[in-house]
């Protein structure tokens, strides 16, 4: 792997300063989480822009060597980073690929907003300047995410040696969302995306939204050019092995029990999520108020853990939406808790080991974003867990194009079938739950993180 570049927004580890020395730690997940196990020992070069606050110290202090990976600090000004992060990556193309435009009010693409897209730019051309300046002749660069989707034709120029390959963990907008962009971004931004040699993506819908971007006349026009760039559909998986392990530390035991003992023998519902928009927190539960609601059977006899860990909170969107989660949580909790039973057990605190406690001990797993690239948890889940649980999966996870036959579809909009859906899947018989289980877990097992790894670098040559 010493030919290949990864290139990332977030890099392998995250340093903080501890007594005035940067230190480093693990980024918990997402993708950062998922590629440092598999470039481990590999002298793999990741080039990265967050590396924590610390990150420009730990560069200063040469620490940058990270159990065998050569990470690469990118170096921009503090506020092309924000711009770029804040106001484009996640304050505009996370929520255009993932439907999540309010279009009554928003976007406003104000001249603050052109000034961030030049920002964005710039913090492009800054990760594309490191990795043309060190890259080795020949070398395949893989370069991950939305934040980067105009590295393609800025190294196709730089560099035309170099066999590069896009991978977005997002879905990808349809052209009609897309075209909400000013037409000078989107079509810069299709044209940086079909520098690249192949752009690849975890289902076949999102491949095709993209290709068809390409044919929609206008937005052909803005990017300068009809053709699209080869696409490839590699569906990410779990790491089975490293997950294994985790879930045998002492320390997810010890959640375990620390959770069955508050969950007191009931049936157990969990869902594990970052604190954001895209994964419909508040209508799972309103669904789960529904069910209590409509059917009193299950009022103390259910509790449902929600494992939700914040996430982007220099977001104005994403603090106001962690505060409708909770007003919920509390509203529901209120209503029908009673001495000695809380319906929904919800912890904020970003604690891998408690995620693994409740994907150990699930009887219902409720997955319902609105839209995501693929969803972990809905494969993580089902790997790991010991009781043949349930999952409850949205038909607009791209996980769902692989699980759809092990687990239950929901329209993730659709409040009353979500209740109906957590009604099913808790008075599953047996039989059932075993057989689900079973054909969740062999479709699972078909492709690892590996595998994934391995398409990449595939798609490049
Ligand atoms: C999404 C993205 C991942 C990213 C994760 C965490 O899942 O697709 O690429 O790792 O969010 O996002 P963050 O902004 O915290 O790096």
């Amino acid at each position: 792997m010493t030919d290949v570049v990864v290139v990332a927004n977030r890099g392998p580890v995250s340093f903080r300063l501890a007594r005035g020395e940067p230190t480093a730690s693990s980024p918990g997940g997402g993708l950062a989480g998922t590629l440092r196990p598999l470039l481990a020992g590999t002298g793999t070069t990741w080039v990265a822009a967050n590396l924590g606050e610390a990150g420009r110290q730990a560069a200063d202090a040469g620490l940058l060597d990270v159990d065998g990976i050569h990470v690469l600090a990118v170096q921009m000004e503090s506020s092309d980073y924000q711009m770029a992060y804040d106001v484009v990556a996640n304050g505009t193309l996370w929520l255009c690929h993932h439907h999540l435009f309010d279009l009554t009010r928003r976007p406003r693409f104000d001249w603050h907003w052109h000034e961030a897209w030049a920002g964005y730019r710039r913090y492009n051309r800054a990760f594309a300047n490191v990795v043309a300046e060190t890259a080795a002749e020949g070398s395949t660069v893989l370069v991950q995410d939305y934040h980067l989707s105009l590295l393609g034709s800025m190294l196709a120029e730089a560099r035309p040696d170099l066999s590069t390959v896009h991978f977005l963990h997002t879905p990808f907008a349809e052209p009609d969302m897309l075209s909400v962009l000013p037409g000078d971004a989107a079509g810069e931004l299709l044209a940086g995306m079909a520098g690249f040699g192949a752009c690849g993506f975890h289902t076949e819908v999102w491949a095709d939204a993209f290709r068809r971007a390409y044919r929609d006349p206008q937005l052909a026009e803005a990017a300068g050019t009809d053709a699209a760039p080869a696409t490839f559909v590699a569906p990410l998986g779990p790491s089975p092995q490293a997950l294994h392990d985790a879930a045998s530390d002492p320390a997810t035991a010890a959640a375990a029990r620390a959770l069955a003992e508050a969950v007191g023998g009931r049936k157990l519902i969990v869902r594990v999520d970052r604190i954001e928009m895209s994964k419909n927190l508040v209508r799972g539960f309103l669904a789960f108020e529904e069910l209590l609601e409509t059917r009193p059977r299950w009022r103390g006899e259910v509790v449902l853990a929600a494992f939700a860990y914040p996430s982007r909170e220099t977001l104005a969107d994403y603090l106001g939406y962690r505060s409708e989660v909770e007003h919920a949580v509390e509203r529901i909790n209120e209503r029908f808790g009673s001495p000695g039973w809380t319906p929904i057990l919800y912890d904020s605190a970003d604690d891998y080991q408690r995620s693994l406690a409740g994907l150990l001990s699930y009887d219902v797993l409720l997955v319902n974003p609105v839209r995501d690239g693929m969803n972990m948890v809905a494969k993580e889940g089902p790997l790991l867990n010991r009781r043949d649980g349930v999952v409850v999966l949205s038909r607009r996870a791209g996980a769902f194009e692989e699980l759809g036959t092990g687990a239950l579809g929901v329209n993730p909009f659709d409040v009353t079938a979500t209740a109906d859906a957590l009604e099913v899947a808790l008075s599953m018989a047996p039989g059932e739950r075993a057989e689900r289980a079973r054909r969740l877990l062999e479709t699972i097992g078909r492709r690892t993180a590996a595998d994934w790894l391995e398409d990449q670098r595939r798609a490049a040559s």
